[in-house]
């Protein structure tokens, strides 16, 4: 089984919508899947479950903190995905998280997913430019789009709620893009 945690130490920058997204689309392609939520405020789509043998991936949301036990999780896992937005307010958490992942000496691969992403404001393509010069991977883009909120709001992963939106495609490829990583 691949444990996939998700995280980052600042706040509403998509942890549980990724994790959410990642499990849904994981499913879709026959993926036996198991939910962890380490964070108590909770405000999933899916229960956690006790992983099973047979599992294939365990999906791990977590708070919006620098966790004490952050490096161990870390180390537990083989693949960190972070979400974050493009903004330089969110750089420094980012970069103080990755930081501490990477000091974990975790085996996991990891990558970055950039939330409320817009390709025409310069100030984003520059924050993927930064994430580049430091060898940061940025394995989707998510735009932001109301329908992210109106699918959670008919318990539904994006994808099932309408396949055409341009998030339901970037999650498809951090879907892919995680199977690529670990497979
Ligand atoms: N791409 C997007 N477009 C529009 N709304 C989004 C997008 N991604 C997430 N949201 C919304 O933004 C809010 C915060 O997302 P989410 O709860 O996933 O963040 P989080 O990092 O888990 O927050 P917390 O740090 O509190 O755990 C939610 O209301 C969610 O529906
Ligand atoms: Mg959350």
């Amino acid at each position: 089984m691949k444990t996939v945690l998700v995280a980052n130490q600042k706040g509403g920058v998509g942890k549980t919508t990724v994790s959410d997204e990642i499990a849904f689309a994981l499913e879709r392609r026959g993926y036996k899947v198991s939910f962890q939520n380490l964070d108590p405020q909770g405000g999933v789509l899916h229960a956690p479950t006790l992983p099973k043998d047979d599992d294939d991936f365990l999906i791990v949301d977590t708070p919006p903190t620098l966790h004490k036990d952050f490096a161990e999780w870390c180390r537990a896992a083989d693949l960190i995905v972070m979400p974050t937005r493009a903004s330089t307010l969110d750089q420094i958490p980012l970069m103080r998280c990755w930081d501490k992942a990477v000091k974990s000496k975790t085996k996991a691969h990891l990558g970055i997913a950039v939330n409320f992403y817009d390709k025409r404001r310069l100030a984003d393509s520059d924050f993927l430019r930064y994430l580049a010069n430091c060898e940061m991977p940025v394995w989707t883009t998510i735009p932001t789009t109301t329908a992210i909120v109106q699918a959670q709001a008919a318990q539904m992963s994006i994808y099932e709620f309408n396949k055409k939106n341009k998030a339901a495609a970037a999650f498809e490829e951090l879907c892919d893009r995680i199977i690529k990583e670990v497979g």
